[in-house]
Order: C-alpha cells, then sequence, then structure tokens
C-alpha cells in the first residue's frame, strides 16, 4: 500500500486564503486589521529566517506587522518596557518574542510578561491552563500542535475513539497536543498515550496507534514496523543530517530528516507527513490564524 500524503504546504495555502478573505471582510466591514509584532533578540541565523518569513506572510494577509529587531545585549530589564509597550498598544494583537534569546535572559520571565491575551504562541502559563480546561476555554493553541490537530481533521482521519500515541512530551509540541486529542470536540475525541525516552517498549506502543505523532527530535527513530497498516503518522521531526546544494538557487542548503523512516512507513501507513513539506509549513500559518483569532476576540466577534 502507498500512504496518501498529508501536504503541510497545499493546506497551508488553503488556511491562508481562508485568513486573507476574512482579514479583507473585517477590514472593509470595522476598518481594522490584524496586528502581530515580532521581537527578535540578536542574530541567530535560524531566528532570522523564521521571523523573515513570519512577516512575509503576515504581510501577504494584509496584517499591520512590526519586526521589532534588538540587539544581542539588550538587557532584560529594556526588553521587558518593549513588551510592556505592545501590551498597551491597542492596534496589537499578536506578541511573539523569537525563540531561544540570549543566555543572559531569562526566558521564562519574558513570556510570563507578554499578555496572555495577545500570547499568539500560546506559552503563556494561562493559554497552557486554557488548553488544558479545552472547550470555549481557549484561545491560542501553540501553533505546532494547532497545525497538526488541523492536518489530521483536514486529510479526513477519524479520531474519535482513535488511539492515538504521541512520542516525545515536550512543552511546545507532545504534552500540548496530547491534551488537544484527548479533548471533548471536533478533531478529538481521542484515546491518548504519551512515550517518551523512559517508556519501556516503544514498538509496542507505536504498533497500536491509529494516528502516530511523532515529535522525539531522533532521525529515523521509528521504524516501518512499528506502523500499523493504514495509520495515520504524522511526523514533526525536522532533523539537520547534512549539506546539499539547492539545484534551485545554487546555494548550499540543509538536508532535512524526519523522525519516522518515511521511504519504508509510506508503504505501510494509510497517510503521512512527508519532511520537509509537511507540518513544518503548518505552524506559521496557525500562528497567523493565532492573530486573526486574537482580533475577533477584541471585537466581540468570537
Ligand atoms: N523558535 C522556534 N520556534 C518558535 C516558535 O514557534 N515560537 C517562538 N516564539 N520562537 C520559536
Amino acid at each position: 500500500m502507498t500512504a496518501k500524503l498529508i501536504k503541510g504546504t497545499e493546506i497551508r495555502e488553503e488556511i491562508l486564503e481562508e485568513i486573507a478573505a476574512e482579514v479583507k471582510e473585517i477590514k472593509e466591514k470595522k476598518g481594522v486589521v490584524p496586528g502581530l509584532v515580532t521581537i527578535l533578540v540578536g542574530a541567530n541565523p535560524a531566528s532570522i529566517s523564521y521571523v523573515t518569513l513570519k512577516i512575509k506572510t503576515a504581510d501577504r494577509l494584509g496584517f499591520k506587522e512590526i519586526q521589532d529587531d534588538q540587539p544581542e545585549d539588550i538587557s532584560e530589564a529594556d526588553l521587558l518596557a518593549i513588551i510592556d509597550k505592545y501590551n498597551k498598544d491597542d492596534s496589537i494583537h499578536g506578541i511573539l518574542v523569537q525563540l531561544p534569546l540570549p543566555k543572559h535572559i531569562d526566558d521564562k520571565k519574558i513570556l510570563n510578561a507578554i499578555d496572555p491575551d495577545k500570547d499568539v504562541d500560546g506559552f503563556h502559563p494561562v493559554n497552557v491552563g486554557r488548553l488544558m480546561i479545552g472547550g470555549a476555554e481557549v484561545k491560542f493553541a501553540p501553533c505546532t500542535p494547532a497545525g497538526i490537530q488541523e492536518m489530521i481533521v483536514r486529510a479526513g482521519v477519524e479520531t474519535s475513539g482513535a488511539e492515538v500515541v504521541v512520542v516525545g512530551r515536550s512543552n511546545i509540541v507532545g504534552k500540548p497536543i496530547a491534551n488537544m486529542m484527548v479533548q471533548k470536540g471536533p478533531g478529538a475525541n481521542s484515546t491518548v498515550t504519551i512515550v517518551h525516552t523512559r517508556t519501556q517498549d516503544l514498538a509496542a506502543h507505536c504498533k497500536r496507534a491509529d494516528i502516530l505523532i511523532v515529535a522525539a527530535g531522533v532521525p529515523g527513530l521509528v521504524k516501518p514496523e512499528w506502523i500499523k497498516p493504514g495509520a495515520c503518522v504524522i511526523d514533526v521531526g525536522v532533523n539537520r543530517v547534512g549539506e546539499k546544494v539547492s539545484e534551485k538557487t545554487g546555494k548550499k542548503i540543509a538536508i532535512l530528516r524526519g523522525d519516522v523512516d518515511f521511504d519504508a512507513a509510506k508503504e505501510i501507513a494509510g497517510s503521512i507527513t512527508p519532511v520537509p513539506g509537511g507540518v513544518g509549513p503548518m505552524t506559521i500559518t496557525m500562528l497567523m490564524k493565532n492573530t486573526l483569532n486574537s482580533m475577533k476576540y477584541k471585537l466581540g466577534m468570537m
């Protein structure tokens, strides 16, 4: 069997078109657009490329966007003052501080200073708590898990009563996606197991999964024989395993590999996400959706 490919690049375009249409309609009716500020401290090359893509996407959707670049040696107090300024700015609905931050800054302190109602990353403890409660309490689901759930739903995979196995227990993917899939409601109602580095028989758990979500950061961790025939496999791993020269640009680019042995797994799974082009493009897409929703909450439209 050859699995159906769940392409994040295609789903991204569908969702961005939906967001752009809504932004246009709200702008015409109410004269407001979503406002997003991205704060980048220092010049980490990976962070620069993420932030650039976020800004380009926000621009394309007709958002107001501010790129606030700060020097590597900014003090914690000065960074807190900048966040305070955007917390008070009514034209800003989403504040994103790009991680990682330099070592002299306590990232928890910074993330906790963002107004939870502008925390479009969904990292603030208030939003983590809202996610745990579920239902109407949820304001901002963190972007990667939100993208994963959206992909599962749009691929037409049944989640109600499904055995979901999540490999990895990180705060930004494993724990929130497990929490989201176990909630009551559409795209959820699943029976969820989280497995991690101390789990005794990883393979046995994975073999039970109707939906296998892998966010371990270990290239090729999941072997084809761990996959239940017909399962939906979501590979969140983006591991740099080498470099190659791009045929398009002639520049050196990273060779990326997922946490799942894709070539073998696609012969067993019912549906599977590729790496790259799977979960990756969904994260920024859901950031845009969270920013739009933040404005809609403020306008009393949600
Ligand atoms: N650095 C890498 N991914 C992310 C993300 O999703 N949000 C933030 N704020 N920083 C990141």
